[in-house]
C-alpha cells in the first residue's frame, strides 16, 4: 500500500473508532522572528500529494505562510497510537474551492469572517471579551443571515507534501515502526528510523 492511501486508511479507522483528533490536525508554521506556532486545523482533505485546510487570510498564519510557506501538520491517533508528520509547502487554492462550503458553515462562523473583514482580523488583541461580542452584535444586527456572502478572505490552503513520517506505537514487545517517505518525481520513497 501506498504511503497516502496508509494515511487515508488510518483516517477512516480512526473515525470509525470515534477518534477525537480524526478530523484535526495539528499545524506549524514559523513566525518572522523564526519561533515555531502551532495550532488545531480542521484537516478537510487528503489528496493524493496534499493536504486542504481552510483558513483566513487576515489571520496571523497567512502572513507567516507568505514569509515561510515551509510547514508541518502532525496527526495523532490515540485510538490506533499512530502519529503523521506531514511536511510541505502551502499555497492558497483558486477561491472558487471555498465558496461551497463557506455556505455551509454555522452562523457564528460566518458572522466572524465578517468581523475579520471589516471591525478587527483574526487573533488581533481586543480591549475586552465584550469588546468583541459588540462587533459580533453590529455584524449580525447589520447583515441579514440570508444575505451573508463567502468572504474573499476565507481560503482554503493546500500543503504540497514532500515528506511524511509514520509512527506505529502499537507493536507489543517489540521496538516501534518509524518510517520516513520522501516524495520525488518517481513517487515515495521509504527509509525506516530508529524509533
Ligand atoms: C478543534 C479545532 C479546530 C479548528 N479548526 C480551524 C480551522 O479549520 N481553521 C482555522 O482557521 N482555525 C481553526 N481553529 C482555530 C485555530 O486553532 C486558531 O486558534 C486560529 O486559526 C488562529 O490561529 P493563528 O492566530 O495562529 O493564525 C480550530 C481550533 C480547534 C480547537
Amino acid at each position: 500500500m501506498q504511503i497516502i492511501e496508509q494515511l487515508q486508511a488510518d483516517q477512516t479507522a480512526a473515525y470509525g473508532h470515534q477518534d477525537p483528533n480524526a478530523n484535526v490536525c495539528f499545524f506549524t508554521t514559523v513566525d518572522a522572528a523564526g519561533s515555531p506556532q502551532v495550532r488545531t486545523l480542521v484537516l478537510r482533505h487528503i489528496g493524493e500529494t496534499t493536504i486542504t485546510l481552510f483558513i483566513n487570510t487576515s489571520s496571523p498564519k497567512w502572513q507567516q505562510l507568505l514569509q515561510q510557506p515551509r510547514c508541518q501538520a502532525l496527526l495523532w491517533y490515540p485510538s490506533l497510537q499512530i502519529q503523521y508528520r506531514l511536511s510541505g509547502t502551502a499555497a492558497a487554492l483558486a477561491s472558487d474551492a471555498i465558496q461551497d462550503n463557506w455556505h455551509k458553515r454555522p452562523l457564528r462562523a460566518k458572522i466572524l469572517d465578517y468581523v475579520y473583514d471589516h471591525a478587527a482580523p483574526q487573533s488581533k488583541r481586543m480591549a475586552s471579551r465584550a469588546a468583541l461580542l459588540e462587533q459580533f452584535q453590529v455584524v449580525s444586527q447589520r447583515v441579514a443571515s440570508a444575505d451573508l456572502k463567502p468572504s474573499a478572505a476565507a481560503i482554503g490552503l493546500s500543503v504540497q507534501l514532500d515528506q511524511i513520517e509514520r509512527l506505529d506505537l502499537s507493536q507489543n514487545d517489540l521496538p516501534h515502526e518509524r518510517t520516513v517517505f520522501e516524495r520525488s518525481d518517481g513517487g515515495w520513497t521509504a527509509h525506516v528510523l530508529v524509533p
